[in-house]
Formats: structure tokens, sequence, C-alpha cells
């Protein structure tokens, strides 16, 4: 692995991925370590405790391997689990959450009202995370939330660019409650691999909220913030990937999302 200190992303899966791009494009000099949970997805049908003790053991991990950030790439952990992972790295690392910094960049950008739809798992729906930080924030935006639950586990067993999660999406919105919304959060990190089929069903004056390229400018103004942002050419050598079980499914995805040229490692935590 690099020498310098790297970037802790985690997801259950292969979602993740979608986030550490996002942060290798805007940051291509930071090493990314990256922890999927293969063994354990998908997250959104589990229980908010069983995601904690999960996603708890990951950070910790991610903290004895010299992260200087944890990024949490998914939703449901975001959502269920992010005061236990913040107790679990403690004050000096900082760690970078996928709800709050999407909920802020709407909020900023709602000057009057706004329907923005949510589709994400079940565990996510089911916090009502989303909808307490808009309140919080006495944000515009008028929320539309639904739970997808289909969603992530085709698109981890490789059905992206292809008609089945079309199939699932089209059952899922043929009940309009999306209709009158101005945007759409793809409220799990899985989803922007499908975002093409969502656009589809949706009218085009509809934005697709990027929710990967808002976390990696947060993550990045953070890191400015502490100074600990690298200077050294490092490129792709510097990534490394770890799963919890390496299945043809991760091997396929990192690669497509990084190229053949890339560390995967099996690790049991
Ligand atoms: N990618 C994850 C998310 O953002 C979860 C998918 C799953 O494991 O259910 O919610």
């Amino acid at each position: 692995m690099s020498s310098l200190r790297p970037i802790g992303v985690f997801d259950s899966g292969i979602g993740g991925l979608t986030v550490a791009r996002a942060i290798h494009d805007l940051l291509p000099e930071e090493p990314i370590l990256y922890f999927g949970d293969t063994a354990h997805l998908p997250y959104g049908e589990k229980s908010p405790e069983l995601i904690q003790r999960y996603s708890t053991r990951i950070a910790r991990h991610l903290v004895k391997s010299g992260c200087k950030a944890i990024v949490v790439a998914c939703n449901s952990a975001s959502s269920n689990a992010l005061q236990a992972i913040i107790s679990e790295v403690g004050p000096k690392i900082p760690v970078i959450d996928m709800v709050t910094p999407v909920v802020k960049h709407l909020s900023h950008n709602c000057i009057e009202a706004c329907q923005v739809g949510l589709i994400g798992t079940r565990a996510t729906i089911a916090s009502g995370l989303y909808h307490r930080c808009f309140n919080d924030l006495s944000s515009n935006v008028e929320l539309i939330s639904k739970a997808t639950p289909l969603l992530a586990s085709a698109i981890e067993e490789g059905f992206f660019n292809d008609s089945i999660p079309q199939a699932v999406l089209d059952a899922y919105f043929s009940d309009n409650t999306f209709n009158n919304i101005d945007s759409i959060i793809l409220g799990c990190t899985h989803y922007p691999l499908i975002k093409s089929e969502v656009k589809n069903l949706l009218p085009s004056r509809v934005s697709v909220i990027d929710s990967p390229s808002i976390v990696a400018e947060t993550l990045k103004s953070v890191l400015t913030e502490i100074e600990e942002i690298e200077h050294v050419s490092n490129q792709l050598e510097g990534h490394h990937f770890q799963v919890s079980d390496l299945t043809e499914n991760f091997k396929f995805s990192a690669r497509h999302f990084f190229g053949d040229d890339l560390t995967l490692e099996e690790v049991v935590l």
C-alpha cells in the first residue's frame, strides 16, 4: 500500500465504488483504501443494530490501517450508524456521510419551494434521516421518499446497463409518486449505476442529483481545512480494495470503475 495516509471509503459492496471514483476524479493524488462488506450485504435489509455493528467494525479497521478520513459511502450506514461510527473513530479523524452534504447542497439551491424525490433502501427510508436533516435546516424542500429495495441487490448482481433495473424501476414508479418533483436523490450509492434508467422514467426537467460528486467536494473542503491534501502524484497504484468476500461481481465492478490494474484483497474482520 502507499506510504501516504489513505482515505478510507466503505460500503456493503460495489455501490461505494461510485463515490470512490468521484473522489479519485476530484483528488487524483489521494490514495484510497476501499472496503466492501460483500459478506454481509445487503445492508438495506438489516436492522439498525446490525448495520451499526458491521459499520463500526469496518471503521475500526480503516482507522487501524492509517486512514486520515473516513467516507461512509453507503446511505444505509450513513442513515443508521453515523453516530456509532463517529464514536468509534474519535474526534481526530473526519467522517463524511452520504446524507448531510446532499441535504445541505439541495437546501442551499432551493430558494423557493422545491419538491424532491428520494429513492433508497428500506433501511435508509425507514430511518427518516433525510427528512429530519431537511427539517433541521428549515429547508424549502418538500421531500417525497420511496423505498426501492430490489434495486441494490440487482445492481450488486451485475444487472446494470440491463433491462432488469428498468423493469424494477417501472414497477416502483408506476404509482406516480414522483409526478411533480423537480429533482431526485439517488439515495443509495449503487443507484448511480442505473442513473440513465431513472432518467428514462422522469420528465427531462427533473435533475438527478449527483451525490458522489457532492460528497467528494465535501471531503475536499474538509481535507483542505485540516491541511491534509496530498500534492504528490500518486495515481491509481495508491488505491487498495478490500472485501469481506472476494466475489467475481466485485472484481468485475472494481475493474469497471478503476481499470484492470488494481489491488484486490479479501480481508475477514
Ligand atoms: N449502497 C448501499 C446504500 O447506499 C446499500 C446497499 C445495500 O447493501 O443494501 O444504501
